[in-house]
């Protein structure tokens, strides 16, 4: 019989699928000539996040483009903060800026009630994807829906914006864990129901990206990253048995270990992330994706054709997704991720 389940979906399974699904983080974005005329459209990036039928639009861009094996949703892990009532506001050059969350009355102000009004342009996006996907002749291609993790996305809502090392967060939860605890409460709620809610619009497959996990000590990594993702995954696995879940700790260097008992599924390696150690740390059934430099792929050539080659016979006969170990940045040539593309599809 001929295997019909998607590649990804079945990587994620836990099943060595060869050569591995691969797409890539940040897959919709500046580096596409196609999402730079779509976003010059549009007055700001929030206005491109909430247009369903423009998010739709640039999310299915990579996917005619290259084919790859998952689109993700087009999004950003700071809407939900931004539909929880907290202000958001991409700068120019900038990136985010958000009000500083830094007493009981900004977190008190949070309002989950209005979380399901403020993102039902985003289901729509998803239903609109899934429907894209299928007439578009995309049947092998995965929807993946994200969330920030609770502890990047109060990173993010702390600061006021992003930081080279979150010192304000950092020194929050240690001095005000009544504060801190609270508005990681809060958005571990929130999470679950926005992931649950883009299962139920038809994501097939979840990603929490815990973008500065690494920045925490083992203690704090524990109880601000793996206990949060603990309670996550098991709330949305019993929602949604059949919707496996990908967690991101990124920099969280040995902590992996550790992280694969939080339930996930899969776990995104960082581009800092030794794959061989990874798989003594993380179970076999446990599927890993990344984790190529993304600078490799701006430079290309032999580069990057060394350090692709390295990475698959890493992970060859293990459940594995090819991935970058961060986001693709603007400068990247579409031609080089072609040529990462067919060296991946051509993996023996
Ligand atoms: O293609 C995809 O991967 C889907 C869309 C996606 C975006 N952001 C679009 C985006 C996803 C999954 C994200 C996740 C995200 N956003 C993370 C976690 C992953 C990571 O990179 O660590 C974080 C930390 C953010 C927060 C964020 N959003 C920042 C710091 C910035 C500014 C920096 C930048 O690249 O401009 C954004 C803006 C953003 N998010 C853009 C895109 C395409 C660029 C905005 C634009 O086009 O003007």
């Amino acid at each position: 019989m001929p295997e019909t389940r998607k590649p990804l979906l079945r990587a994620l399974g836990g099943e060595a699928v060869w050569p591995p699904p691969m797409w890539l983080m940040r897959q919709a974005g500046r580096y596409l000539p196609e999402y730079r005329a779509v976003r010059a459209g549009v007055p700001d990036f929030i206005a491109l996040c909430t247009t369903p039928e423009l998010a739709a639009e640039v999310t299915l861009q990579p996917i005619r483009r290259y084919g790859f094996d998952a689109s993700i949703l087009f999004s950003d892990i700071l809407i939900l903060p931004w539909a929880l009532g907290h202000g958001l506001e991409f700068k120019e050059g900038e990136g985010p800026v958000l009000p500083r969350l830094r007493d009981a009355a900004s977190l008190a102000a949070l309002d989950p009630k209005r979380v399901p009004d403020k993102v039902a342009p985003v289901m729509e996006t998803v239903r609109r994807v899934r429907a894209g996907l299928a007439a578009e002749g995309f049947g092998q291609t995965t929807l993946i829906g994200f969330a920030g993790a609770p502890f990047t996305v109060a990173c993010y809502m702390v600061e006021g914006g992003g930081s080279r090392d979150f010192a304000a967060t950092r020194a929050m939860a240690y001095a005000d864990p009544a504060l801190f605890g609270g508005l990681m409460d809060t958005l571990t709620e929130a999470t679950i129901g926005y992931l649950s809610a883009q299962a139920e619009a038809g994501a097939e497959a979840l990603m929490l990206f815990d973008s500065w996990a690494g920045v925490l000590s083992p203690s704090l990594f524990r109880r601000y990253v793996i206990a949060p993702a603990t309670r996550i995954v098991a709330e949305l696995r019993r929602r949604h048995p059949d919707v496996p879940v990908i967690g991101f700790p990124r920099l969280a260097g040995l902590m992996v270990g550790e992280y694969a008992a939080t339930g996930v599924q899969a776990i995104g390696m960082d581009t800092s992330m030794d794959l061989r150690r990874a798989v003594g740390l993380v179970p076999d059934g446990v599927a890993l994706q990344g984790n190529l430099d993304p600078m490799a792929l701006v430079a290309g050539g032999a580069a990057l054709t060394e350090e692709t080659a390295a990475i698959l016979r890493e992970m060859k006969g293990r459940p594995f997704v090819f991935n970058l170990g961060h986001g693709i940045v603007p400068q990247t040539p579409t031609d080089h991720v072609a040529a990462l593309v067919e060296q991946v599809r051509a993996a023996s």
